[in-house]
């Protein structure tokens, strides 16, 4: 791993670096026009905590916001503690986590709207929100535009609030695509619902079939990198036809001890608490 020195910081762990360093090798090769990025957005691009207090997730930005009430707000906090320990059991199955992460989001978006939240005062509340692009953010986004190369950000959260945290921050340039949950106004521009289909930590790879359009017009960048901190993120890039190279990155941010082993086994590269993004530009830089 003499190439890229940042794989051996302390928050990297790999099952096979080996295999890392055969997939850089192959993508190196290949050259960086035929590469693309998948990631997910929050607690991947965003960071987990700040100063030992938790970020905000694209939720969590409307939960803590005056645009809802104090009943509604006590209501999404509740559900938080009620399915974000679910979220990160170990202990359950994929197949026992789908149905009550449905339950989460349905249950949050049904309570969302009945806010009639306005669509010109998301812009002030992201501003007013603790969210935070974790460290390395700008480095990211500048460089992936300077190559050209597309960044889809494929994100469970909001998308109207993720697209203002990354416009705020002066990084939403054209080379970014965002798939996810997007609101939808009325006339008077008053949330009346959720668009299409829902987007779930657990159905990514449905989400990337409904638009394969999208990965049609990449379809000369078969090599991924794919940024994500949890397990349903591992299937972003299944709209990807011809697939010949991909380097799974994952930060793994919280019930570390309980769950390191499942993400050695799932995800190349591990990021063990670390709130940068050092390593995935390191390696972007080396693939470019
Ligand atoms: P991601 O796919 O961009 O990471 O977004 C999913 C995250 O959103 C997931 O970790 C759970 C979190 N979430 C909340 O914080 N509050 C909510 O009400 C819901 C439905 C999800
Ligand atoms: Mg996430």
């Amino acid at each position: 791993m003499l190439k890229i020195p940042e794989l051996s910081n302390p928050s990297v762990c790999m099952r096979d670096p080996q295999r890392v360093q055969d997939i850089l090798q192959s993508m190196v090769k290949a050259g960086s026009n035929t590469v693309q990025v998948i990631s997910d957005f929050d607690m991947t691009l965003t960071r987990f905590a700040h100063n030992g207090k938790r970020c905000p997730t694209c939720h969590n930005i409307l939960d803590d916001s005056k645009l809802i009430s104090s009943d509604c707000r006590q209501k999404l906090k509740e559900l938080l503690n009620t399915y974000y320990p679910i979220e990160i059991d170990s202990s359950r199955s994929v197949e026992e986590k789908l149905p009550l992460m449905v339950e989460w989001w349905t249950k949050a978006h049904e309570i969302l709207v009945e806010q009639k939240i306005r669509k010109d005062l998301l812009a002030g509340v992201v501003r007013e929100s603790d969210a935070m692009l974790r460290e390395g953010y700008q480095l990211l986004f500048d460089h992936l535009h300077e190559h050209s190369i597309p960044l889809l950000i494929f994100s469970a959260g909001i998308g109207d609030i993720l697209e203002e945290v990354i416009r705020q921050a002066g990084v939403f340039h054209p080379n970014v695509k965002v798939f996810s949950n997007y609101m939808d106004f009325d006339e008077s521009g008053v949330l009346k619902a959720f668009k299409g289909e829902l987007i779930h930590i657990y159905n990514k790879r449905e989400g990337a079939l409904l638009n394969t359009g999208h990965f049609q017009e990449l379809r000369t960048r078969p090599n991924v990198l794919l940024l994500g901190d949890s397990l349903g993120d591992l299937t972003m890039a299944d709209g990807v036809q011809d697939m010949e190279n991909i380097l799974k990155i994952g930060f793994l941010n919280d019930k570390v001890e309980d769950r390191k082993q499942s993400y050695l086994d799932s995800y190349d590269i591990v990021l063990i608490k670390d709130e940068t993004l050092e390593v995935p530009n390191a390696i972007l830089l080396y693939l470019t």
